[in-house]
């Protein structure tokens, strides 16, 4: 642990002192399901909730709320977790544990459901609660760690952790690390080191294997060593087609952008078609269509004349219907979306 925060615990250790021997010696008893407070001054109490207002996790937390819509079942788990790592740390200053506990985590879903966006916070927490020094996250794919070459993986790889050291791990499809049809792959070898690392290092290195479910469930099957070093398991579900629109607005709003009242029709039938087609990518697939309407609103105001403010903000219908998805037949629009999807470039 680091040396300022154990200051900085010592510190909170003697405010709270004080501040519960006042309490026991002057307050009533308070009503509700609270447990019954002690007035053993050799057992002072500890005031969770003024833990968590000075850990400062709180703030992540309400960002976590406020800037993504849905995931409730993943929001729920976040805070249980900050809950869990809060209480241990209390442990931890009063001696009650010695091991830190293990916070390797997979998170599972489709692609755009806000996976490393969660992690992105997850590492925000963890370092304020101080299970990592730094709170960084590096975000790699199997071609990160992996060499082509003998020789080179176990380089590869250990770069990448040491990078990574005192934050956040984030491997992107991590069951491209196993490769059981091809019996001399190289994956092997960086699943070993991690491995490894993580369990030697798990006090200063969190790592977090996403992707898709089916494929990590069966990649857990054939690598139970990797299954038993993580401890929490969170799934992203598919947004809904309301989400959708409430995160295209939160989006739009982010940027200073807006949807005229006709435009907003247009753009939740655009997302009910959007969501049938293949190469789908939930969030994903409303941040690329955003950008092209703007791309197109771009041209319109051009060909336009004089503007006000209020045209430079706002998206109208005809932004949006000149998608694919409105004009061409189901399986070319699909390959478009897919082709747009990847180079961002403007479909019209
Ligand atoms: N629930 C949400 N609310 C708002 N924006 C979201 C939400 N989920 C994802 N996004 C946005 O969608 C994009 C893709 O999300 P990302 O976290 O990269 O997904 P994944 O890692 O699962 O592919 C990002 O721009 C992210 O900010
Ligand atoms: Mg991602």
């Amino acid at each position: 642990m680091n040396p300022d925060l154990r200051r900085a615990q010592a510190g909170d250790d003697g405010a709270n002192a004080s501040r519960s021997d006042r309490d026991s010696s002057s307050l009533p008893e308070p009503v509700g399901p609270r447990p019954p407070r002690s007035t053993d001054t050799a057992d002072p109490e500890i005031d969770l909730r003024a833990e968590l207002r000075e850990s400062q996790v709180e703030a992540v937390l309400d960002t976590l709320d406020g800037e993504l819509i849905g995931l409730r079942a993943v929001k729920t788990r976040i805070r249980e977790t900050a809950a869990l790592l809060l209480v241990d740390r209390v442990r931890r200053r009063l001696e009650l544990t010695t091991q830190t506990p293990t916070l390797h985590m997979s998170f599972t879903g489709n692609p755009g459901t806000g996976k490393t966006t969660v992690a992105l916070r997850m590492s925000e927490i963890l370092h304020r609660l101080g299970y990592v020094r730094e709170g960084h996250l590096v975000s790699v794919t199997r071609d990160d760690l992996v060499g082509q070459y003998i020789g080179h993986t176990a380089p590869k790889t250990k770069e990448v952790i040491k990078r990574a050291m005192g934050g956040v791990l984030f491997i992107d499809e991590a069951y491209y690390l196993y490769r059981p049809e091809n019996e001399r792959d190289y994956g092997q070898e960086s699943i070993e080191i991690l491995l490894q690392v993580m369990e030697n290092n798990r006090d200063d290195l969190v790592v977090v294997l996403a992707g898709y479910r089916d494929r990590m469930d069966r990649f857990f099957q054939s690598n139970p060593g990797m299954r038993s070093r993580i401890a929490h398991h969170l799934d992203f579900p598919d947004y809904t087609q309301a989400e959708l629109l409430a995160i295209s607005k939160l989006m739009l709003a982010e940027m200073s952008y807006r949807f005229s009242p006709e435009a907003e029709t247009t753009f939740a039938d655009y997302v009910a078609r959007r969501m049938e087609l293949p190469h789908f990518a939930n969030a994903r697939s409303i941040r690329n269509a955003l950008d092209r309407a703007r791309l197109r609103q771009a041209n319109r105001l051009f060909a336009a004349g004089a503007l006000t403010r209020r045209d430079l903000m706002t998206i109208e219908p005809q932004d949006i219907l000149a998608s694919r998805v409105f004009t061409e037949s189901r399986a070319d629009s699909g390959a478009a979306a897919e082709s747009s999807d990847q180079s961002h470039a403007s479909h019209s």
